[in-house]
């Protein structure tokens, strides 16, 4: 089998028209959303990423706010900003960039960033609500791989889903996704005794283990979907994901590159995040 390649920027790009549909029906009702981004310090990587969320945050029609602070901010002017974007109600999503400069408390600030407003979907009490199935907000990336996996048509249910990575940004919230559509989900992580033999069970495969091309092709089911997560550079400066990407597309069915898969999706959830937190914030449908 050779496998379809799924277009990220394509998915991408219908989900921010999708979005830009939504900011426009809320401009009727005289609602702008707004997002806040704080960033503290100059990591460039960061820059980038902040500078990517204005860009799209303009083509979607949110206003977007950027909060930019000096390296050596204390923690105690780091936490009156989020405070005082927290209080305000024309700001309906908000976030911290990370890392932070190593003296600030990355766990105090988002424990700081009210639920309803936390459209990274990092808040213990957001990923919680995940868990128990209640109404909130789901982190980005792991929003993006189900809106790849709706994409593809695939119904989960019943299904045997393998994520390999534990993280509590993409792997555990992507299992519990999963979950919640009635597949029967394995997680397996680095100290899985025979990742081959789990990975080779999967009728879906998500990755996200940040380890380039950590899982061979030949380990992958024949007809199986491959959703890889990561974004690996190699010493010869490549970009690559955790899979094999030549001998995982040669039996899987459906597989996302890297770059141009699962990447592009984040800032996109991230609007759709946004959107939907002002609609909720002003009782609007959804
Ligand atoms: N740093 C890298 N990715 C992210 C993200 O999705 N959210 C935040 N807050 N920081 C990041």
């Amino acid at each position: 089998m050779t496998a379809t390649i799924i277009d990220g920027n394509a998915i991408a790009q219908r989900k921010r028209a999708e979005v830009a549909d939504r900011v426009a029906a809320l401009a009727r009702s005289g609602i702008t959303p707004g997002l806040a981004v704080v960033i503290v310090g100059e990591d460039p990587a960061s820059q980038v990423y902040v500078r990517n969320k204005e860009k799209a945050c303009a083509e979607v029609g949110i206003r977007s706010e950027k909060v930019e602070l000096p390296e050596q901010t204390t923690q105690q002017e780091l936490m009156a900003v989020v405070e005082q974007l927290s209080a305000r109600s024309d700001i309906h999503g908000m976030l911290v960039q990370f890392p932070l400069p190593d003296h600030l408390d990355e766990d105090a600030v988002v424990e700081a960033i009210p639920v309803t407003k936390d459209v990274d979907g990092f808040h213990p009490e957001s990923i919680g609500r995940l868990l128990v199935g209640k109404e909130t907000l789901v982190s980005c990336t792991p929003a993006g791989v189900m809106a790849i996996l709706e994409e593809t048509g695939v119904d989960l249910k019943g299904n045997e889903v393998v994520v390999v990575g534990r993280s509590n940004n993409v792997g555990k919230p992507v299992a519990l996704l999963c979950l919640a559509q009635h597949a029967t989900v394995t997680q397996c992580h680095s100290r899985t005794r025979d990742l081959p033999g789990h990975v080779g069970l999967a009728d879906v495969l998500i990755v996200a283990v940040g380890r380039p091309e950590m899982v061979k092709g030949e380990w992958i089911k024949e007809g199986a979907i491959v959703i890889d997560v990561g974004i690996n550079r190699t010493e010869d400066g490549r970009l690559v994901g955790d899979v094999e990407f030549e001998t995982a597309a040669e039996r899987a069915s459906a597989i996302t590159p890297v770059p141009g898969g699962v990447g592009p999706m984040t800032v996109a959830m991230l609007m759709q995040n946004t959107v939907l937190a002002a609609e909720r914030a002003t009782g609007r449908p959804q």
